[in-house]
């Protein structure tokens, strides 16, 4: 039997949708698999599920009222405290805004609030209030903002009798993703990310940027702390807020990132450089703003080239095993030539080319991996979080062994 899931303190938040008929059954396989399960239950999830099945199930007394005179009231912070893992299965539309929103108006959302540790939400729910910008939004907020993870709704019959996105993930696959969260595979490995785009200014108030969001560099330093890595996530200004338990160092422009990467270098394991680095810079930095009355019809304003920072450290480590670096290649025209023309220049381990169409300011991505080996692999459209996985997985089938 696999118990993947031995002496793992998992919370299942079970909340009021049609799914909440399938909890029972992931509570069945998650404590299979060696977990110790304590379910907790909105009032509307008791109309789809009673707490006596999951307290049968699960062995534990099934909590779901906050202010229940027989049980402890410090109750909810009792349960964050003692959790390793939080999962939201199903978690319906109205939970999930008023997770966003910081909400603690029941037990389990108030649990949600107290708790420290790692969050995930398995969502149910009808497609167009999936697709509803609020929920989209909301998701957002948990992702990006709280970084907590989306264990995303399959396709499938839903009960308002359609076919569409909306349907919670199988338990069978919930319970993967779950494993996932407490596998530990790059424990011990230090791992260096640039995220962002860079900012050159020109004067006090007026800079030179790119369109870059970082939500891919973010993305990868969310899932490579989550897999026990030590994370120093190098980032230009972006909207984002990065993830608990990494070194974030926050950096403006081409000249502050390269001299960042080079000071953490040396000790790394892999290097992805995937902020987009601006590749110029304005000569000289005016100390006063440029007034458009000192100036004729046009202004010119004189470029530089900035350092490449991948080439930088290709050349400098091209000797030695560690660490290994990849590089990415945004690029609007022939993708795989240009991809394969950046790893050989800029001596890279691998290259992941992107089409600015299919990247930029999006949630997803499709992505071509060119390896200095010469294998190379294409994605389908996946989430940025997906995407995170495979970089690190590729890393991992190069340098099993590094540590
Ligand atoms: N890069 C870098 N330093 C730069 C420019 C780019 O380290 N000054 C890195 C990026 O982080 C990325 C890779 O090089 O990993 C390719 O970046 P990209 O913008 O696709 O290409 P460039 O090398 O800038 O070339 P071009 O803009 O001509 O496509």
């Amino acid at each position: 039997m696999n118990l993947d899931l031995k002496n793992r303190k998992i919370i299942l938040g079970v909340t009021g949708s049609i799914a909440a008929y399938k909890a029972p059954e992931l509570a069945r396989l998650l404590i299979k698999s060696g977990a110790d399960v304590q379910a907790v239950i909105t009032e509307a999830a008791c109309n789809f599920v009673t707490p006596l099945t999951l307290e049968t199930l699960t062995g534990h007394k099934v909590v779901y009222k906050m202010f229940n005179s027989t049980t402890d009231p410090l109750e909810h912070i009792n349960l964050a405290k003692n959790a390793d893992l939080l999962l939201i299965a199903p978690a319906s539309a109205d939970f999930i805004a008023r997770a966003a929103a910081g909400r603690a108006s029941d037990l389990l959302s108030a649990i949600t609030l107290a708790y420290a540790g790692t969050v995930a939400f398995a969502p149910a729910m009808n497609t167009n209030m999936l697709n509803n910008r609020a929920t989209q939004k909301n998701i957002k907020i948990l992702t990006d903002e709280y970084g907590w993870n989306i264990i995303e709704p399959a396709s499938g019959e839903l009960a308002c009798g359609i076919t569409d996105k909306g349907r919670m993930e199988s338990p069978e696959t919930i319970v993967q993703s779950v494993t996932n969260f407490f596998n530990r595979d790059l424990e011990g490995h230090k791992i260096v990310i640039t995220a962002g785009p860079t900012v050159e200014d020109i004067d006090p108030v007026r800079f030179i940027s790119n369109r870059s969001s970082g939500k891919t560099g973010y993305a990868i330093a969310r899932n490579a702390a989550l897999r026990g890595a030590r994370v120093v996530l190098i980032s230009g200004p972006t909207a984002l807020i990065p993830p608990e338990n990494i070194t974030v160092i926050n950096v403006r422009s081409a000249l502050e990132m390269r001299q960042a990467v080079l000071e953490e270098s040396d000790d790394a394991h892999l290097v992805v450089m995937s902020a987009a680095v601006a590749d110029f810079r304005h000569e000289t930095i005016e100390t006063k703003k440029i007034k458009k009355e000192t100036q004729n019809d046009s202004l010119e304003i004189k470029l530089v080239k900035n350092p490449d920072i991948l080439l930088e450290i290709g050349e400098k480590y091209k000797k030695s095993k560690s660490p290994v670096i990849f590089g990415f290649a945004l690029e609007t025209d022939n993708l795989l030539t240009n991809g394969k023309a950046k790893l050989e220049k800029k001596l890279a381990d691998m290259i992941i080319a992107n089409s600015a169409k299919d990247a930029l300011e999006k949630e997803t991505t499709k992505v071509i991996f060119i390896h200095k080996d010469g294998r190379v692999n294409e994605t389908d459209e996946i989430p940025k979080q997906s995407l995170a996985k495979l970089i690190l997985d590729e890393y991992l089938s190069i340098n099993p062994l590094s540590v």
